[in-house]
């Protein structure tokens, strides 16, 4: 009865906000951590944020009080910031974005800020690009794992579908050509039409990247079926060891058949600034048309002008986000070692990765039977008994029951350290869990064999913990 007062979308469930992402979320918010006033609460592992490195944003915004309308200094340009309301977007602000994207892609592209068009946050660009290149009923392909909240932004209001590219952990969820005409022979058949491919790169739940091969044929790809390619870069800059991040602005320049106007790329600064609450998003298109109608659509989504000016000051300040980039990039590599380090030693294993704010994790042997009903099963006991929210692989759409997502960069050292502890403490009451036999996990885990059992005791007992280990926490006494 009251639903027919509202439109079908107003109650329509394409938020998607009664998946397990967003129960892991709900569970943190009744229950949260704290290490002195909640030390036995659900500790926050489900969120893709970059706290790493706020001391440098801190002490740039104490040494530039100009940049700030709100300051003694800033203030006289309180009238002009505050009645701007142009949807191009500040020029200073569009020149400075194109200029941090280049230097977060090693300066070896060169954007061009006349094609940045400003939205709220990655969430907007999505689905502004979702309404420019597709109709209600057409749809996108997507590699899986993909981030769950694609459902809602891409799908949701504009009634795009998205149809899964499935990869697998046999090749470490690489994209594989015969994967690519699987799913678009399958969408043929199905009558639905596809409009284009949409990436994550590096991958959000993944922690890695493409490489150029894999790129380039991707590119070959989407310009043999004359559909679109859609980039999301929004971890660009937070690729850490071994080879350089490479962009699809770097690869269309080595495919000379590519048609431009077939590619986009989707950025924002909410990771590799660590900025979700400014909500600047960014939809860069190398076609012209996309561009401008992107722009018009962009009224829906503009970042305020008092931010803009802020963060035009902060990233035209090449020295300042030189060495941000580099401290951010160092930090989250150290953090994201000591966590998987730390797992590795009681027998957790994850895949290999060195981007984004999370990793991988396998626990597929701790599953009781290999679906995805078991993962849930398991999933609660982590979230009811470990305390910990970290995200299962079905929220991810990924095709393998026994995957989760574990975010590392949103919390503290001493955190960081009880969520470890409490991980293996688990896994130390729990041996019979392990429903592999000894013999398949030690085959699939070599390099964790050399670890005895006495020596994993004493590298995650407290007390042989950093000087950072949550020892005083009532927490840790309690389960000692
Ligand atoms: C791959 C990916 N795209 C887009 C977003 C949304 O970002 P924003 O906060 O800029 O809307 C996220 C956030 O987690 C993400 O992981």
């Amino acid at each position: 009865m009251t639903n027919n007062l509202l439109s079908n979308m107003a109650t329509n469930d394409g938020h998607g906000e009664n998946s397990p992402y967003f129960d892991g979320w709900k569970a943190y918010d009744a229950n949260p951590f704290h290490p002195q006033h909640n030390p036995d609460g659900v500790i926050q592992m489900g969120l893709a944020e970059n706290q790493l490195s706020f001391d440098l944003i801190q002490e740039w915004v104490g040494s530039n009080p100009n940049a700030s309308i709100c300051t003694p200094q800033g203030s006289s340009d309180f009238k002009t910031t505050a009645i701007f309301q142009d949807y191009h977007g500040l020029p200073e602000f569009r020149t400075a974005i194109a200029n941090f994207m280049n230097q977060v892609r090693g300066n070896r592209v060169k954007l061009d800020p006349d094609r940045i068009v400003m939205s709220g946050g990655a969430t907007g660009a999505h689905e502004t690009l979702a309404f420019c290149l597709a109709n209600p009923g057409e749809a996108f392909l997507v590699p899986t794992p993909y981030y769950p909240a694609f459902d809602r932004d891409l799908r949701w209001r504009t009634g795009v579908q998205l149809l899964p590219v499935v990869c697998e952990s046999s090749n470490d969820f690489k994209i594989t050509k015969e994967a690519l005409e699987t799913a678009y022979e399958k969408a043929k058949l199905a009558n639905i039409k596809v409009k284009g491919l949409l990436i994550t790169n590096p991958s959000n739940p993944l922690g890695t990247f493409l490489d150029r091969e894999t790129l380039k044929d991707l590119v070959c790809f989407i310009n043999d079926k004359n559909i679109h390619l859609v980039c999301d870069e929004i971890y660009a800059g937070t690729v850490t060891t071994g080879a350089d991040f490479v962009s699809i602005a770097e690869v269309i320049k080595e495919v000379p058949e590519c048609n431009l106007d077939l590619i986009h790329l989707v950025y924002s600064l909410s990771k590799d600034m660590g900025f979700p609450g400014f909500r600047v998003g960014i939809v860069y298109s190398y076609n012209d048309k996309v561009v401008s109608i992107a722009r018009k659509m962009s009224s829906f989504g503009l970042v305020s002008t008092q931010t803009q000016r802020m963060l035009a000051s902060m990233l035209s300040d090449d020295k300042f986000t030189k060495n941000y980039i580099s401290e951010s990039r160092t930090r989250l590599a150290r953090r994201h070692d000591m966590f998987t380090r730390g797992l590795t030693q009681v027998g957790i294993g994850s895949l290999k990765s060195n981007a984004g704010l999370f990793f991988w994790m396998d626990l597929r042997k701790f599953l009781k039977d290999p679906t995805f009903e078991s993962e849930m099963t398991f999933w609660r006991v982590i979230i009811n008994e470990i305390k910990l929210n970290v995200s299962p692989g079905q929220s991810f759409h990924c095709s393998e029951p026994g995957w989760f997502r574990v975010c590392f960069a949103n919390m503290d050292d001493e955190t960081t350290m009880v969520a470890l502890w409490r991980m293996k403490t688990f896994v130390r009451k729990n041996r019979n869990l392990e429903i592999k036999t000894k013999k398949q996990c030690w085959q699939n885990n070599q390099h964790m064999l050399r670890l005895s059992s006495r020596r994993l005791d004493d590298i995650m007992t407290p007390h042989r913990m950093s000087p950072h280990s949550p020892l005083p926490s009532p927490l840790v006494r309690a389960q000692n």
